[in-house]
């Protein structure tokens, strides 16, 4: 029996990584963490756990109540609340409010380190941690506080990976592009505003799903991937490439 932990499970890439693990073998049940479970049914091997991940006694209590260890850990909660009682401090804005800065830290960086900080000490060797990033980490962006801590996502998982190297756990990411989840549905107004935006920002002119997510993921955790810790994979169509022309 091989346990992984999943964060941020219960839908979008989070849910299709969870499949994906099931699916490789690389798991053989995995428990999904997640703050909203309203209307999620879990699947035939795994159990879902409400849990704010930002909340270190709440990712104990679950953690424990477990009753093995993890050998498999991805990090993928992340993304953003919506605050419709505020428009006028959106993400895009350069000088946004203070508190929804240290928000989207703690939610899309800080929560990495609980809930490895929690998981990670009993975790044997061969085992395999993996962080959701994204390639607003990787460049410039018009989302400041969240682009800022997935950078310092990226960063703090080439450093892990180096400590626990020794431990024989390995630590990578992945970088997704875009995905049409209920992350954009909450910041767009409509479908239509991100195909406009895929079709400028993406090379290969197509959007990314769920599931190629999860299978760089399942990848990354699995043993074919056992030489391979501190390393960030960019899965969005060449965006990093730069414009299509
Ligand atoms: N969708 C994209 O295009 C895209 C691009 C790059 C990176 N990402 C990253 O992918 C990850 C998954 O996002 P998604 O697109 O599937 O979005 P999503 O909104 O569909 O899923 C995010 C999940 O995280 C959960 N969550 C939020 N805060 C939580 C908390 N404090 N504790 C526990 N769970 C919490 C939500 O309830 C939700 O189920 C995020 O880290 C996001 O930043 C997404």
């Amino acid at each position: 029996m091989t346990l992984a932990i999943v964060t941020g499970a219960a839908r979008g890439i989070g849910a299709a990584i969870v499949d994906a693990l099931l699916a490789d073998g690389t798991a053989s049940h995995v428990a999904a963490l997640d703050l909203d479970i309203d209307g999620v049914d879990a699947g035939p091997n795994v159990s879902l756990h409400v849990c704010d991940v930002t909340d270190e006694e709440q990712v104990r209590a679950v953690v424990a109540s477990l009753g093995e260890q993890a050998t498999v850990l991805v990090n993928n909660a992340g993304g953003g609340k919506p605050h419709p009682e505020r428009t006028e401090e959106l993400p895009f804005d350069p000088f946004g409010a203070v508190d929804l800065w240290r928000e989207s830290v703690d939610l899309n960086l800080t929560s990495a380190h609980v809930v490895t900080r929690v998981v990670g000490p009993g975790m044997p060797s061969g085992s395999a941690i993996c962080n959701t990033a994204s390639i607003a980490g990787l460049m410039a962006n018009q989302l400041f506080a969240y682009g800022a801590a997935k950078a310092g996502l990226i960063h703090w998982t080439k450093s892990m990976a180096l400590a626990l190297a020794t431990r024989g756990i390995r630590v990578n990411a992945v970088a997704p592009g875009f995905v049409y989840t209920r992350l954009w549905q909450q910041m767009l107004p409509s479908r239509e505003m991100f195909e406009a935006m895929v079709g400028a920002a993406v090379p290969m002119a197509d959007e990314q799903t769920p599931a190629q997510i999860a299978d760089a993921v399942a990848f990354l955790c699995s043993g074919r991937a056992a030489q391979v810790t501190g390393q960030v994979i960019a899965i969005d169509g060449g965006s990093m490439l730069g414009r299509p022309r």
